[in-house]
């Protein structure tokens, strides 16, 4: 008889997870009063709102909210006049727009490896990583855990270099009870629809300098200044501005934003006692700087040889079957086609990223998998139910040998 839901077997769960994305009357009041205001656009009352409350929250001196979290790391580069023949050090287990925008303002991405301990930049990797062309350092905050700041600012306190902070998927999480997005020269944001704060699309630069600050907020206007003309532009920027439809939104999601960290921190901790138990299985140790972890994603290892060499893709495949919202994650971004695109290759002078060896990243995508965070925005018996899965398919993948 079959066991698992992959071989026709009853599921171990039925029932949803918690819908993403959540809503409630603040957002029915917040749409609704822009409808009215008729100040459906450009630079709306709401929007200044929430990049004041935004900022606020985060503890930092300026935001600036954009259309998303791609145009936010383009804005900042270019504000920090990032551009052709320039290098830009990112991490390989990313969203690809980490990579693309700096390949949007002429640049050219340099990888370098990560930390096994987060999946992320590894500080190390990175300053080897630096050249004479060296511009910016990106570390990306992946599933909301933090990269190694310390190190990090270390690094571009020595090398004079700017860090970014892709911060997409980070919104709340801490280091050293800060927020992440604050530490380094800027932080970058998304608010695209799975992120835990959200308005369908969206995103924000955060900076505690104020040159940067004004030169992005002039950038995202077309060049306008706050004291110039309308038809007067200063600065190469372009359309970069968030609607008060979004702004509306994020205003009534940020107030639920802390509830659902608390609520995905507890589920985390009780998913990781539940899967160190199970042979194979290895959650992330968290590092005693990260004070705060929002779980955009919640990431584990999978070390097939415990599985009987059974493919992490047939094992995530399994787990989906058994009704957990579950993925296999990122490939190796350098991989990707578009870097050896006729166009990209003109930016980057042919270099053969493809060749590149970076061997704590690929282990990163062989083995680590994600459960959606909506799955942690429920109870107790939600993530017992993970765990349930989790070692069912333990106890019987021989069916899938
Ligand atoms: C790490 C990272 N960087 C950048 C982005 C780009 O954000 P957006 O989709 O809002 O353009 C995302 C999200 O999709 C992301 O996860």
């Amino acid at each position: 008889m079959v066991a698992l839901a992959l071989n026709g077997g009853a599921p171990t769960r039925r029932r949803s997870f918690p819908p993403w994305p959540r809503y409630g009357r603040a957002e029915l009041r917040g749409l609704r009063g822009v409808l009215r205001s008729r100040q459906w656009g450009t630079l709306g009352p709401r929007v200044a709102e929430f990049e004041r409350a935004f900022a606020s929250y985060l503890g930092a001196d300026h935001c600036c909210a954009v259309t998303n979290g791609t145009t936010s790391l383009e804005l900042i580069l270019r504000a920090l006049d990032v551009g052709p023949g320039d290098e830009v050090i990112v991490p390989p287990y990313t969203f690809i727009a980490t990579a693309t925008a700096v390949l949007s303002v002429g640049a050219v991405p340099v990888f370098a490896d990560v930390d096994p301990a987060t999946n992320n930049l590894s500080p190390a990797a990175a300053e080897e990583a630096v050249t004479g062309r060296t511009k910016a350092i990106i570390p990306v905050h992946i599933a909301g855990v933090p990269a190694d700041m310390d190190a990090l600012v270390e690094i571009g306190n020595r090398t004079g270099l700017p860090i970014v902070e892709d911060a997409a998927q980070a919104h709340g999480s801490e280091w050293r009870n800060r927020k992440l997005g604050t530490i380094g020269a800027a932080g970058s944001f998304s608010f695209q629809l799975s992120k835990n704060l959200s308005a369908g699309e969206g995103g924000a630069v955060v900076t505690n300098d104020p040159a940067l600050a004004a030169r992005m907020r002039s950038m995202h206007h077309v060049g306008r200044r706050e004291d110039g003309g309308w038809y007067e532009h200063h600065e190469p920027g372009g359309n970069y501005r968030m609607t008060d439809w979004q702004a509306s939104v994020l205003i009534a999601q940020l107030g639920r934003l802390d509830r659902q960290i608390a609520v995905r921190e507890r589920n985390a901790s009780v998913l990781d006692a539940g899967l160190r138990e199970i042979d194979g299985i290895s959650p992330f140790e968290r590092d005693a700087r990260a004070t705060r972890v929002t779980r955009h994603l919640y990431m584990a290892r999978y070390d097939a040889r415990s599985f009987g060499g059974l493919p992490k893709e047939r094992f995530v495949a399994a787990l989906e079957a058994e009704g957990i919202p579950a993925s296999t994650g990122y490939v190796e971004i350098q991989r990707q086609p578009v870097f050896a695109h006729p166009s990209v290759r003109r930016i980057t002078g042919n270099r053969d990223y493809a060749a590149a060896h970076l061997p704590a990243a690929e282990r990163a995508c062989r083995e680590t998998f994600w459960i959606m965070q909506n799955a942690l925005l429920g109870r107790e018996s939600d993530i017992r139910d993970i765990v349930t899965a989790v070692r069912k398919i333990r106890d019987h993948y021989r069916e899938l040998l």
